[in-house]
């Protein structure tokens, strides 16, 4: 309905724009009449055209998204009829129209009113690759608990009162305590995590301290990283305590991430990696990737995110790969090379056997390294 009213509205302007046009040339001719008519002037011309080229493309789009003209589509899935006036409200993935029932779902809602508990469901979109997902008009559900006082360490206690439980399933889990018992991988126990990023237990390690004598020695200084699957945002934490500022993104997947890692004071940001890194050109000192980013990413996918990677960091900035696991076979023939495209410096560069149950299973292994973009291309 809504489309319909913009078209009218459209509609409604042409015709005006066209009356403005006649009535122009009906008073320079009453004026002074001139042996030839003067000519219309370019801007009104040119707003014309373009609003004929609006029509035109709105009554194609009306026409392919009517499932009764399209008689050999209409066993697709209807893409919601309101989505179209959505496209043109604010920009929003184009991945979003290969999941239409979810989407259908997502702007089921009574605008102006509570928002439905779905972040879940928003969660699923984006992990498909629709973000940005159209906004909409309704009250997003909060508690109505509030941290009463500032986090004193991004390792103290993360309170449990503010966070809606009920979204996540992670091991029946209900606070942040049982998160923690449930298993140290997490990054919910933070006294495990408070040990994180310090020591050099093996070569895959590469702890803070030395990450700031390597880029102080070739002065080349980190004031702002970012940390890509960053879980509950440890890496933040740490770096935090020396002055460095680290935006993580993270996805929720069952556990209140994006709340841990706000709860701690520091900066989550919920985005797929399928996402264009939200930050200008060449702002960044250092980007890590933990080990979500893995084999498990399609290659093309891979690909495009280490040159989005290569766009953020500024000359002579860091990309950290941190654990990352592939088959033994594929970091040579496949990963390797991928790697060697941007041209970075290979400032650490160590593989060793990933020697849990799955990595013997699938003979995988560990790559850590970190490279340094070059000056100059
Ligand atoms: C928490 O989520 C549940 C269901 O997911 C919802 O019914 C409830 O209203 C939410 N609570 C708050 C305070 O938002
Ligand atoms: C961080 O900044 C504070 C305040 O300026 C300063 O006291 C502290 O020494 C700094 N810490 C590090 C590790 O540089
Ligand atoms: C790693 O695994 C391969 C294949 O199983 C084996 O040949 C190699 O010796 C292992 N390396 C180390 C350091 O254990």
């Amino acid at each position: 309905m809504g489309f319909t009213m913009g078209l009218n509205m459209i509609l409604l302007l042409a015709m005006v724009a066209t009356n403005i046009l006649s009535l122009y040339h009906l008073s320079s001719n009453l004026q002074s009449k001139p042996p030839a008519p003067p000519p219309v002037p370019d801007h009104l011309v040119r707003q014309l055209q373009t609003i004929r080229a609006t029509i035109s493309h709105l009554t194609r789009l009306q026409q392919t998204s009517n499932p009764s003209t399209s008689g050999a589509k209409a066993s697709r899935p209807k893409i919601p009829s309101d989505l179209l006036t959505y496209t043109h409200i604010s920009p929003i993935a184009s991945s979003c129209k290969d999941y239409p029932e979810l989407l259908y779902q997502y702007m089921n809602y009574t605008p102006f009113s509570l928002c439905p508990s779905d972040s879940p469901l928003a969660e699923s979109l984006i992990l498909r690759g629709c973000h940005p997902l159209p906004r909409r008009r309704c009250f997003s559900r909060t508690t109505n608990a509030n941290p009463t006082s500032l986090p004193t360490s991004p390792f103290g206690t993360i309170p449990d009162n503010t966070v809606n439980w009920s979204y996540y399933s992670k091991g029946n889990c209900k606070s942040f305590t049982c998160l923690a018992k449930l298993s140290p991988e997490l990054g919910f126990d933070l006294k495990v995590e408070k040990a994180k990023f310090l020591e050099y237990k093996t070569d895959l390690d590469l702890p803070i301290s030395q990450l700031l004598q390597l880029s102080r020695s070739s002065r080349s200084f980190i004031r702002l990283a970012l940390d890509v699957g960053g879980g509950t945002g440890t890496f933040a934490a740490q770096m935090k305590l020396h002055n460095v500022t680290v935006i993580t993104t993270t996805m929720n997947l069952g556990a209140p991430y994006n709340e841990a890692v706000a709860l701690r004071g520091l900066l989550p940001l919920h985005v797929p990696l399928q996402q264009r890194l939200p930050v200008f050109d060449g702002v960044v000192d250092l980007v890590r990737c933990g080990h979500g980013v893995n084999r498990w990413i399609p290659l093309t996918a891979m690909e495009f995110l280490f040159f989005d990677v290569d766009r953020v960091l500024r000359a002579g900035g860091y990309l950290w790969l941190d654990h990352f696991f592939s088959k033994r076979l594929d970091l040579v023939k496949v990963y390797t090379p991928l790697i060697g495209k941007l041209g970075y410096k290979k400032v650490k560069w160590a593989v060793t056997n990933k020697t849990d149950s799955s990595g013997l299973k699938n003979g995988e292994v560990y790559l850590t390294a970190l490279l340094q973009k070059p000056i100059s291309r």
